[in-house]
């Protein structure tokens, strides 16, 4: 089992603002939920008991939102407002939560090196706090990932889907070839490659496990252009020092919605609000109303 996951929330949220200017891009709404509640509700779900953020400026809200808040509480008690005290049954959810600042913006896996005492001499989870996996979050995908970790004996599991090949220059894209199972083993993974560079259209997914391995070879990763330590060239020291670093397709119902910029934050929101059991109906109607319009 994984029990510990390192939760990256330091980045700026620059291609969301001015919406986050003040406030992290973790804490948008989709639909009803801050988007690092759905994170937090899906790793819970799939064992995950201890949790660190890896904060910056601007980050204290995630911090409050994980915390009880006992006027609130006493307010809602007090008019008998049960509906919205089910609202902040989260709070009670099993997890204990570690916060860290991550000082300079030095890129992805420089904030998973701030994981490294956290995670100690155990394999490890980083999940991206701005990647829901499923509708609402509903994805059992880590805890496929955990048992390929451990099956497998790898050092490395990442969640990776196809993307369309004009897409491939915002992610992490892989090289593959067939491994046993329902894995692939990754021969190469690059970042933010141009399409004729890719070697794929097989992505990061915003999910991986991590041998404690990975953090030796973050140390050892040279900053890129934008003097930033990617996590991605760390996995690629993996792949050449002949570690088995395996990816993981997401089922089609457990795909990452990814809320770090605005055409896939408004896609996302809508569908979650779509699925929401008490207004989606409502809400479908609506938005029909609306394209009727349009057309
Ligand atoms: C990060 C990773 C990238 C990955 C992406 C989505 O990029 O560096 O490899 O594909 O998340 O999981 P970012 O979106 O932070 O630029």
């Amino acid at each position: 089992m994984i029990r510990s996951a390192i939760v990256p929330v330091a980045g700026h949220g620059t291609r969301l603002l001015p919406a986050t200017k003040s406030q992290p891009k973790e804490m948008l709404p989709v639909a009803r939920k801050p988007i690092v509640q759905y994170v937090v509700e899906e790793l819970v779900a799939n064992g995950i008991e201890e949790i660190l953020f890896v904060t910056g400026r601007n980050k204290a809200s995630i911090e409050n939102h994980f915390d009880s808040d006992p006027e609130l509480t006493r307010v809602l008690h007090a008019g008998n407002k049960k509906d919205l005290l089910a609202e902040l049954e989260f709070e009670e959810l099993e997890a204990h939560f570690f916060y860290t600042r991550q000082r300079f913006q030095r890129g992805l896996g420089d904030a998973v090196l701030c994981g490294q005492n956290f995670a100690g001499e155990q394999p490890v989870l980083v999940a991206l706090g701005d990647s829901i996996l499923g509708l609402h979050a509903q994805s059992k995908a880590v805890s496929r990932m955990a048992k390929l970790f451990e099956d497998k004996r790898a050092s490395c599991i990442i969640a990776v889907e196809e993307v369309p090949w004009e897409d491939v220059h915002h992610y992490g894209i892989m090289d593959v070839i067939p491994s046993d199972g329902d894995s692939l083993r990754v021969t190469r993974i690059i970042e933010k490659p141009s399409r004729e560079e890719a070697p794929s259209n097989l992505a990061v997914a915003g999910r991986y496990i991590f041998s404690p391995l990975i953090f030796d070879m973050i140390s050892r990763v040279k900053p890129d252009k934008r003097n930033e330590i990617q996590l991605t060239d760390a996995i690629q020291m993996l792949c050449e020092e002949g570690k088995r670093v395996l990816a993981m397709k997401l089922e089609p119902d457990e795909r990452r919605y990814d809320i770090g910029n605005f055409p896939s934050y408004f896609e996302t929101f809508v569908e979650f609000a779509l699925a929401d059991p008490q207004y989606g109906c409502e809400f479908r109607v609506s938005l029909e109303k609306l394209l009727a319009k349009g057309k």
